[in-house]
């Protein structure tokens, strides 16, 4: 059992991990700690009913979703959530499918909204006594560097709290305080921005396709992706500088109904209500090293991805995966694992920024014409070389 957290100093250490955000990273970490003896509190900023109900990503690769199963997380994913194998990729109105799964191995990703899993952490970790202080605002981490940090907050009645742990987990997303608490030249950090945007829509009707479809189109590219029988995702490339706003509803359709045309077939995209729309960042972003003294970053905190391969959550996953192995050996008086975390994740995050790169340029073309013609043909290969299609094939569904 922990401490009382309002008489707990700073110097002293209450529990063994302070994990900063309950997203993918920090609740899988929570999780993936739980019956090691290795004791954690999670705070977030977010109430429970927010974050169980915030929509984002929604396809896991084969490898989380063994993670998960592995350590019994994964059963109602595998319930609900739907195996896919199968892409489609539409170019100038001609359809080109790719059996992905076929082609590594039979493995599958799982379509399953981020927000379900997210459900299912929790629960997992709640109901088995697990920490989780929701609502904790000013959430700030203190003396990273040094033997002794601690990390303080406001809870929801404004009492102000203070705890002392061995290790903090930033899993605080891309805007959270863990990176930015670091001091200045403690890590390098790297960004490319690929000029485009996505307007994401999340509409209430039953997806029009049975699998993703990535629609290349004179006027943008447009995404067709799964995530439940009732709901689906929509992208639509627009420029960087576009809002929401310039986007009303008939717009929306009207540019999907044309970017998504197969002339000649009987494919018709069905309407719905739609209940979310946002400009979505394509930035790729890396933090190097993953760590600062006691501070380990993982998630989004540490590197984003653009949408466009579906990796952010996944690396998310994999990073708690490799922190939850690093910290246990830690208390079995091992420190290997800590001291090659941010190494081993980095090697994983920069192969997903290589082919999600890869994949944005291939989509989207490079703005000039020369670079549009070799990014085509670059796209075509898939469907006239085994090689390629098999190289996509592992880098999409996830490396192992
Ligand atoms: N204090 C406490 N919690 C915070 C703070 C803060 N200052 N700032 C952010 N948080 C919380 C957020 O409310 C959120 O619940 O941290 C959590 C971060 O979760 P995510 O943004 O989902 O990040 P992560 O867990 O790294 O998941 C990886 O990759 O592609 C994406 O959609 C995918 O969100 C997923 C992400």
């Amino acid at each position: 059992m922990l401490a009382q957290y309002h008489s707990v100093q700073a110097d002293t250490v209450a529990t063994d991990i302070v994990i900063i955000g309950a997203g993918p990273a920090g609740l899988a970490l929570a999780n993936l700690l739980r019956g090691t003896g290795v004791r954690c509190v999670v705070l977030e900023r977010q109430s429970r009913h927010y974050v169980e109900n915030r929509a984002r990503a929604g396809l896991l690769e084969y490898r989380a979703v063994e993670a998960l199963r592995r350590h019994g997380l994964a059963d109602r994913l595998l319930e609900l959530g739907a195996p896919h194998g199968v892409c489609e990729f539409r170019i100038d109105g001609k359809r080109f499918t790719l059996p992905y799964s076929d082609l590594y191995e039979g493995r599958t990703h799982y379509v399953y909204p981020q927000q379900e899993l997210v459900k299912d952490l929790i629960a997992a970790f709640v109901d088995s006594g697990g920490d989780i202080r929701f609502e904790a605002k000013d959430v700030a981490p203190h003396d990273i560097a040094g033997p002794n940090p601690s990390v303080t907050w406001t809870d929801a009645d404004g009492e102000q709290h203070r705890l002392g742990c061995e290790f903090i987990a930033g899993c605080d997303g891309f805007r959270g305080v863990s990176r930015s608490s670091i001091p200045a030249g403690g890590i390098r950090e790297f960004s490319h921005q690929p000029g485009i945007a996505w307007l994401g829509v999340l509409a209430e009707v039953p997806p029009s396709t049975e699998h993703v479809i990535y629609s290349l189109h004179p006027k943008g590219f447009a995404g067709h992706m799964l995530r439940s029988p009732t709901i689906s995702r929509f992208f639509l490339q627009c420029p960087a500088d576009d809002s929401a706003a310039a986007w009303p509803d008939e717009r929306v359709w009207a540019e999907l109904h044309e970017r998504f045309a197969v002339p000649g077939s009987d494919w018709a995209l069905t309407e719905g209500r739609i209940i979310e729309k946002g400009v979505v960042d394509m930035r790729g972003h890396v933090t190097e090293p993953m760590a600062y003294g006691r501070l380990y970053l993982l998630g989004d905190a540490a590197h984003v991805i653009t949408p466009v391969g579906a990796k952010g959550m996944n690396l998310a996953l994999h990073d708690a995966e490799v922190l939850a192995g690093a910290l246990v050996q830690h208390y079995q008086g091992d420190d290997s694992g800590l001291a090659g975390y941010s190494e081993t994740c980095l090697r994983r995050v920069w192969r997903c920024q290589e082919f999600s790169q890869w994949m944005t340029t291939a989509i989207h073309g490079t703005g000039d014409t020369f670079g549009d013609r070799t990014a085509r043909i670059r796209l075509e290969n898939l469907f006239s070389s085994a090689t390629s299609a098999a190289w996509f094939a592992e880098n999409y569904v996830g490396l192992m």
